[in-house]
């Protein structure tokens, strides 16, 4: 989207994170969910905008009607998203999708944005890509975070959200093609930086869902990703391990990690589905208790990093 010429810099807010990287399936939805609602959770007012096209619903927005939605034409589905670019209106969040925290879903809408950024390049040249930072300057004041989801594998959108943020974290997993996708973002990251957002800075890496004993295969990773995202960029330790179980029942049920492990104690056990009381829904497994911690962990690390840059 971007090209020679230049367009004026709008400052990002302060608090502002994108999480990001140019593959898919990495952790970037969970990991953005849970950091804005780690945020909230701490008093602190906070946005979480998801510039996605598939919308996962981690926070139960959707599925169970949490929040409480503008007035006006639903924003769900990303149509607040395309509206806000569209209209060039401010983004009118869904409030208290928990206490302090609003959000923009993503989904099936925010593809078209692609588009008309496209053919309004044509004729407005490289500042579309600061579309989103225009839609989220009135507003942004009123938070203390703001977090951003954003889509793999689509440049105009990811230079979209670069544009909006001040700093930049980006998960990856161990795969070769999860390195591959960091060589896209951070191509994107440089691009955005020295033509339209100088704030911007790199936060930090870190690699999510992984074998946390696997400790000589971490170094090698970490060594890739330098190499991918350049020899200064800081690397997270925490890791998060791969927990499929948790992590699938807690994203169908719209509940956050913690959330979701405060439903442990009132569980139905495996006992209960055997005796027919209870489906294999109904019980929580034990392993959300460690993803849970270690998401916790996860989130205080990437503030840290976060407020060490900015
Ligand atoms: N710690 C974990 N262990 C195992 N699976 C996980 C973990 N955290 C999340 N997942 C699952 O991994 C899948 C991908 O996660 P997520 O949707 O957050 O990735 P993404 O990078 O946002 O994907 P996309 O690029 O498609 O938007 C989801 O099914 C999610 O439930
Ligand atoms: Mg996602």
């Amino acid at each position: 989207m971007l090209n020679e010429s230049t367009a004026q810099p709008i400052e990002p807010p302060d608090g502002s994170t994108a999480v990001g990287t140019g593959k898919g399936g990495v952790g970037k939805s969970t990991v953005a969910a849970h950091l804005a609602g780690e945020s909230a959770a701490s008093g602190d007012r906070t946005l979480l905008i998801c510039v996605t096209g598939q919308d996962d619903d981690d926070l139960g927005i959707k599925r169970y009607g949490r929040g409480v939605q503008p007035q006006g034409p639903s924003v769900i589905d990303g149509e607040g998203l395309y509206r806000a670019i569209h209209d060039r209106v401010p983004l009118q969040p869904i409030r208290e999708v928990r206490p302090n925290l609003d959000v923009l879903p993503g989904g099936p809408r925010v593809a078209e944005i692609s588009n008309l950024l496209m053919l309004r390049m044509l004729k407005e040249g490289p500042s579309v890509v600061q579309s989103l930072a225009q839609a989220l300057a009135p507003i942004a004041p009123l938070y203390d975070r703001i977090i951003f989801d954003s889509a793999p594998e689509n440049d105009s959108l990811e230079q979209l959200v670069l544009a909006a943020a001040r700093t930049l974290i980006v998960p990856t997993r161990s795969d070769e093609s999860s390195i591959k996708g960091m060589e896209r973002i951070s191509k994107n990251f440089k691009i955005v930086k020295t033509q339209v957002n100088p704030y911007l800075q790199m936060a930090g890496s870190f690699l999510y869902g992984s074998n946390r004993s696997a400790t000589l295969m971490h170094a090698d990773v970490r060594s890739e990703v330098r190499k991918a995202l350049g020899e200064g960029t800081p690397i997270l330790e925490t890791i998060v391990g791969y927990r499929e179980v948790p992590a699938r029942n807690a994203r169908k049920k719209g509940l956050l990690f913690g959330e979701y492990a405060e439903l442990l104690p009132t569980s139905a056990t495996n006992y209960d589905v055997k005796a027919g009381r209870a489906t294999a829904a109904d019980v929580v497994p034990d392993t959300i208790i460690p993803l849970a911690k270690e998401m916790r962990e996860l989130n205080q690390e990437i503030f840290e990093h976060c407020r060490r840059v900015a």
